[in-house]
């Protein structure tokens, strides 16, 4: 039997995410996927259900492409912060990113930008800027190196916020196979923290992330997941051996094997 493709994605929770990923999200360069953006913010929701509240923070903010569609998924209050060098690939980027969160709507009292390198900052520092309070949101988009994903990943364990969620960009991509090796020593070294689900990839630019969460939150946030994202489940999930976790993809399909 065969199954049409679903290049639809999940509603995202907020009309501010819905009306930047239809009509902005295209114009702002960018790396990440309409569909991982979709669910992202349809996750910050989730949090807000489930009283978890607080700011949130992504290591290499870039243009804003993925950073915008975060902002508009907070709650009134609720402080985003953009960390990147802003030097790549040419100092005009921080200028880039300030007017495009400016166009689409992410005013400077919504947000804080950090002009600096991820892999010198203390946790102290981080949580400094977000006024003292834990980050229930981190998406790690830095540098892709095993040692710059295993400082990320201890700066975003660090500050991460009772219910707090770290989704990991560019996983399993072809041009960055190292990255899972540190994941896995990670996840070892970390067993309070475990993969709530895989974000198939929607092109080679828009790829796959992981989202981590703490152990005593997954059964709690996967059963909210098979419902919110019932259409984009892929049916075998993910194996991390011994756990497992869903796969939310476009297509849904299996194997043909007869
Ligand atoms: C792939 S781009 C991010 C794309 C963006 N998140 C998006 O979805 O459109 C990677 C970014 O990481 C930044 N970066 C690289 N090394 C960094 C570091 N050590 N600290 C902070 N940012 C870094 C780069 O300047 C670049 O803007």
């Amino acid at each position: 039997m065969t199954h049409d493709l679903k290049p639809a994605i999940p509603s995202p929770g907020h009309p501010a995410v819905e009306a930047y990923l239809a009509e902005g999200y295209d114009s702002v360069v960018g790396m990440s996927s309409r569909f991982a953006a979709a669910i992202c913010a349809r996750l910050l929701r989730l949090q807000t259900q489930e009283g978890v509240t607080g700011p949130i923070a992504e290591i290499g903010a870039f243009e804003g492409r993925f950073f915008i569609a975060l902002a508009h998924a907070l709650e009134p209050g609720e402080l985003a912060l953009a960390l990147d060098i802003f030097s790549w690939p040419d100092p005009g980027v921080e200028q880039r990113f300030e007017a495009n969160c400016a166009r689409h709507g992410i005013g400077a009292e919504r947000r804080r930008t950090i002009k600096g390198d991820a892999g010198a900052m203390a946790p102290a520092d981080l949580l400094a800027q977000a006024g003292g309070a834990p980050l229930r949101f981190i998406h790690i988009d830095g540098e892709h190196s095993r040692a710059a994903l295993t400082r990320d990943l201890a700066l975003a364990t660090a500050c991460l916020a009772e219910g707090g969620l770290i989704v990991l960009d560019d996983m399993l991509h072809p041009g960055y196979p190292t990255l899972m090796v540190a994941v896995q020593a990670y996840l070892e070294a970390n067993p309070d923290i475990v993969p709530l689900c895989v974000i198939d990839r929607e092109t080679i630019v828009g790829a796959t992330k992981f989202v981590l969460c703490q152990r005593a939150w997954f059964e709690r946030y996967q059963s909210r997941l098979l419902e919110i994202f019932k259409d984009f489940v892929w049916p075998l999930g993910a194996d991390f051996e011994p756990h497992w976790c869903l796969v939310l993809s476009q297509d849904t399909r299996l194997a043909e094997i007869v």
